[in-house]
């Protein structure tokens, strides 16, 4: 005897085991939220270029107050905090949403990382300040940030129309070379976003006081920490411009425009970034250079790894199954 099959309304079935679907008002919140987090770079880059981490030296109350009179440095440091508690809120609602509507598990663990990575930042960036600014603390604070920028960006990445669609369709063959080529690149944007957090929380962003050369020579006469924490960080620059030229060459050869798209604005980014790290040495760490460069730096190492996410598409395709209720994937591109 043959069983009829029966279609049951996509809100019956428990989210878990529907098809990903194009949501669009989930995606749009995704992408407020890695909007937001673009606003919180640059408000702590803020804090720690005017020099304002101990502006307010209590936590979690501001001067034993939710709103204290916003004078001095205190702007900076208590903004940052009211900022970050708006990008907490607006991360744990996301994570909420992705609980209730998201089918692929991966993307569902992705949206918990990012609401515990914001909560550990919270707490970091609380026991910088009762420590009163330790280097190891005032770096991972500067770390995590990237990462939970990066997470946030892959989470209003893959729900957005395209990559649901491209995940399902086979139209778009992966470039797992080019993928592993831009995933390397994007590891190799953090150590050096990891050796600039070390220089600017060491203090040694004069480390090196001269730009191109270091001291009037291509490599310091000699070196203390300072120096050749400074030095590394910029033999990194040149790593780093390198290998985007690399990746950047390869990806505008692919027909793909979704992956020629992100390497041309890598390379763009790695240009300015460069400059803007000329400039902070050359003004003598003026606030404007020193916090586009931590700003322009978390948009480079996020750049690389959405073109390493798109080239390893489809093997990165976090759900199996066809577009939602009523679309196909091709009718979607
Ligand atoms: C979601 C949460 C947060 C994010 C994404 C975040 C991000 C950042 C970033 C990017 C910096 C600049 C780091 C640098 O210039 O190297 C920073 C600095 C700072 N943040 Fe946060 N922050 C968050 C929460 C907090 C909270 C809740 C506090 C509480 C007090 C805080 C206190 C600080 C302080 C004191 C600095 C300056 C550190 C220094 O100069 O050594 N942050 N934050
Ligand atoms: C192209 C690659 C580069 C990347 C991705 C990069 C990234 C960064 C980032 C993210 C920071 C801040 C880290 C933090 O606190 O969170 C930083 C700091 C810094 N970078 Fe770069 N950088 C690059 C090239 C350069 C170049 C060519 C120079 C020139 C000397 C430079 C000079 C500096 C200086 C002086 C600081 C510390 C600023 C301060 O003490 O306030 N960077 N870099």
């Amino acid at each position: 005897m043959q069983v009829k099959e029966q279609t049951l309304p996509a809100s019956a079935v428990p989210a878990r085991e529907r098809a990903a679907a194009f949501e669009p008002w989930r995606h749009r919140f995704a992408l407020a939220v890695a909007a937001a987090a673009v606003a919180l770079l640059v408000a702590g880059g803020l804090v720690t270029s005017t020099g304002s981490g101990l502006a307010v030296p209590d936590w979690p109350l501001s001067f034993g107050q939710v709103f204290p009179p916003m004078v001095g440095g205190v702007l900076y440091e208590h903004g940052h905090r009211l900022v970050a508690s708006a990008v907490g809120l607006m991360t744990m609602i996301l994570m909420f949403w992705f609980r209730a509507r998201e089918p692929r598990p991966a993307v569902r663990r992705l949206a918990y990382a990012a609401f515990f990575g914001v909560v550990a930042q919270g707490i970091l960036g609380g026991v910088t300040v009762l420590l009163r600014l330790p280097i190891a603390v005032s770096v991972a604070h500067a770390c995590l940030a990237q990462v939970v920028f990066c997470l946030l960006v892959t989470l209003a990445l893959v729900t957005s129309r395209r990559f649901i669609a491209a995940s399902q369709s086979r139209s778009t063959r992966p470039d797992r070379r080019l993928g592993r080529l831009a995933a390397a690149g994007t590891c190799l944007v953090f150590v050096q976003l990891f050796l600039g957090a070390l220089m600017r929380h060491g203090g040694a962003g004069l480390a090196i006081p001269d730009f191109p050369l270091a001291f009037g020579r291509l490599v310091p006469p000699q070196f203390t920490t300072g120096v050749a924490i400074h030095f590394a960080h910029r033999v990194g620059a040149l790593m780093v411009s390198l290998m985007v030229l690399w990746i950047a060459l390869r990806a505008m050869r692919q027909p793909r425009p979704d992956l020629a798209g992100p390497a041309r604005l890598a390379l763009v980014l790695v240009l300015l970034q460069v400059a803007l790290g000329a400039m902070a040495v050359l003004t003598r760490l003026a606030v404007i250079p020193t916090t586009a460069h931590l700003l322009v730096g978390a948009l480079l190492l996020a750049t690389l790894m959405v073109l390493a996410v798109r080239a390893l598409q489809p093997a990165v395709a976090l759900a199996r199954a066809t577009v939602g209720v009523g679309a196909t994937a091709e009718g979607l591109i």
